[in-house]
């Protein structure tokens, strides 16, 4: 079975987690267009979804799912995304597909963080894959030499601007052994927006797609 494979088994799998009549949050990636072909077969048993990216929003469009702004929105039940990399604590990094900012706060109107990936993202220490964090352009040097700093080594993302206007800077060699500290750390650096750790708010179910099935862990 190939990775696509895998990821296409935990995307399907996450349907039965869809409260139907109510909006879903989608997030952004190969794992999460899976998800939205998914969502697309019970299209009208929801009442449409809210979006993370420019990307997410085209592909639900073009298969007739409504996109809603999420500021008409108080609160809603489940919001479903990939990973890049995620621990046994469900903490993650995301953010490989430059979509991290409007990811983070998607999920943090969702009630429920549902995490969809292969087994090849399941790590014990987060960190071998780099660290994407979002920095306001005229800021990029001075980020990068903080994150130095923070034991880093900052790479600028070449040729990518994020839907917000941003740049992305990659932080190799990091051995993340406290992700809420170091997600807090990053965030307090002036100039960046965002940073592709998600443990402050980490996903509350993982649905892990391998050659043996999908895992649910809760
Ligand atoms: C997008 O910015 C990311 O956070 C994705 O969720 C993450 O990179 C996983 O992507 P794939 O599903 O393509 O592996």
């Amino acid at each position: 079975m190939t990775q696509d494979e895998m990821k296409k088994n935990a995307a399907w799998a996450a349907l039965q987690y869809v409260p139907r009549n109510t909006v879903v949050g989608v997030g952004t990636g190969s794992t999460v267009n899976h998800f939205i072909d998914a969502l697309a077969s019970i299209k009208h048993e929801i009442k449409g979804a809210v979006s993370s990216s420019v990307q997410s929003t085209e592909k639900l469009q073009a298969l007739g799912i409504a996109v809603l702004d999420l500021n008409s929105i108080d609160s809603f039940s489940v919001y479903v995304d990939g990973a890049d990399e995620i621990n046994q604590h469900k903490h993650m990094i995301k953010g490989g597909g430059a979509a991290l900012t409007r990811e983070k706060i998607v999920a943090a109107v969702a009630e429920q963080f549902i995490c969809i990936v292969d087994q090849s993202k399941q790590v014990d220490v987060l960190g071998k894959f780099p660290l994407p964090v979002e920095v306001i352009p005229m800021a990029s040097a001075y980020v990068a030499r903080q994150l130095t700093k923070l034991g880093g080594r900052p790479v600028l993302r070449q040729g990518v601007i994020t839907d917000n206007g941003n740049v992305i800077i990659d932080v190799h060699d990091l051995a993340i052994t406290a992700p809420v500290k170091l997600e807090q750390q990053i965030n307090n650096i002036v100039g960046v927006v965002c940073n592709g750790i998600f443990a402050n708010r980490a996903a509350d179910m993982v649905l892990v797609g391998s050659a043996d099935g999908t895992q649910v862990i809760k």
